[in-house]
């Protein structure tokens, strides 16, 4: 079967699959505890994916050209043994990636590294321990998360990176901590720009603090040199230290949107696809995939969804395009 193409020819070469829409964080800017309180629906259990629909998912996947599947939540680790799910798509020859919060790696690490993860990417918003208490709304200690980064580190669940949201007058000021903390250790810490997902975290433009200007206050105390990205679909630019002590990275998806050559999908815990981060509605594949015992109806309905695809919303968006409801971060992955 030829590798699919969308309307804007881009292949579907990455899966994030999102195991779960809980989390044991309630960072403000994802799961506001207001929002996601006690009397917040999380999906019931019944509709959840096994970890074999989930493998039968990517394995219809695989013959329309893909190659990476990322592991998302909510928090991927409060799944039960979700190594088995690693393991079955390592076997696969799929590049399997995984991102957490890092609160619960530490005591994961091994087995997912047996279970032959590629690497992990830990999400860190600050080092200072009351900035990061206030961001996650959540009292764990950043030494069990930075505990849980050096011990995929030494489980060589690498290049680990660490992903920082950043937003203006929140963790700006955690920014030079993290570049310090991590220089020459092989962690590549990457700066996001706080982003419009969903509908609960009161986003405005105001709050992001554009790459360019962390490049150069960045710059007054560190030398850096620009690499050139490993692929056009990577989402960070990336830069080093002129002196050889590692690498840091820019996700700049507001100020310098990379939709043309986007090649992610994403898949709910609960069975829909997405083809864009920003999508309204999913496309409900639940149905077929449990009842799917050969995979390939299930390719032929992934491969209509995907070769009409048009999303760029993030480029779009720089030009005012109107805004519907949009799906929450935590339930479709990052
Ligand atoms: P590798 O597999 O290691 O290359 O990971 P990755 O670089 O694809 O990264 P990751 O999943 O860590 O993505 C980092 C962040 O980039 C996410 O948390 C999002 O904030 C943002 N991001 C990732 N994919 C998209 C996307 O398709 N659209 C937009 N707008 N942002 C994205
Ligand atoms: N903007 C940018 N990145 C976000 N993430 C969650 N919400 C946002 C947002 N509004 C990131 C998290 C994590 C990944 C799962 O998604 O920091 O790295
Ligand atoms: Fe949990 Fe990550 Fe969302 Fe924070 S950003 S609430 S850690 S899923
Ligand atoms: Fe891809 Fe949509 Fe993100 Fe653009 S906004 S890069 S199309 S997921």
């Amino acid at each position: 079967m030829d590798v699919v193409l969308d309307r804007l020819g881009r292949p579907l070469r990455d899966l994030r699959v999102s195991v779960t829409d809980r989390c044991n964080f309630r960072c403000r800017y994802c799961m506001p505890r207001e929002e996601f309180g006690k009397g917040h629906n999380f999906l019931p259990k019944t509709e959840i994916l096994t970890y074999e629909q989930i493998r039968n998912f990517v394995k219809a996947c695989r013959p329309l050209g893909l190659k990476k599947v990322r592991i998302t939540g909510g928090e991927p680790l409060l799944r039960q043994d979700i190594h088995h799910l690693v393991r079955q798509l390592s076997s696969m020859e799929m590049d399997v990636a995984l991102t957490t919060n890092g609160s619960l790696l530490e005591k994961n690490a091994a087995k997912l590294a047996e279970s032959r993860l590629s690497r992990v990417t830990v999400s860190l918003d600050a080092i200072d321990q009351e900035v990061h208490s206030a961001i996650t709304d959540s009292e764990v200690p950043v030494a069990d998360i930075l505990d849980g980064i050096f011990a995929a580190i030494r489980y060589e669940l690498g290049p680990v990176k660490v992903n920082c949201v950043v937003q203006r007058g929140v963790n700006d000021h955690q920014i030079p901590k993290l570049v310090r903390k991590f220089r020459g250790t092989g962690v590549i810490v990457r700066f996001i720009e706080f982003m419009d997902v969903g509908n609960t975290n009161g986003w405005t433009r105001g709050q992001v603090v554009p790459t360019s200007e962390i490049i150069d206050f960045l710059s007054n105390e560190f030398d850096l040199t620009p690499l050139a990205r490993k692929s056009a679909s990577d989402v960070a630019s990336r830069w080093a230290h002129s002196d050889g002590t590692g690498e840091i990275g820019f996700i700049s998806s507001v100020t310098q949107p990379f939709c043309g050559d986007c090649v992610r999908a994403r898949l709910s815990s609960d069975g829909k696809f997405f083809t864009c981060l920003f999508t309204t509605l999913g496309h409900d594949m639940s149905a077929l995939i449990r009842s799917c015992r050969e995979t390939e109806e299930l390719t032929n309905t992934i491969e209509e969804v995907w070769s009409v695809r048009k999303d760029r919303y993030s480029e779009k968006r720089s030009s005012g395009a109107i805004s519907l409801p949009r799906v929450e971060m935590s339930y479709i992955g990052g």
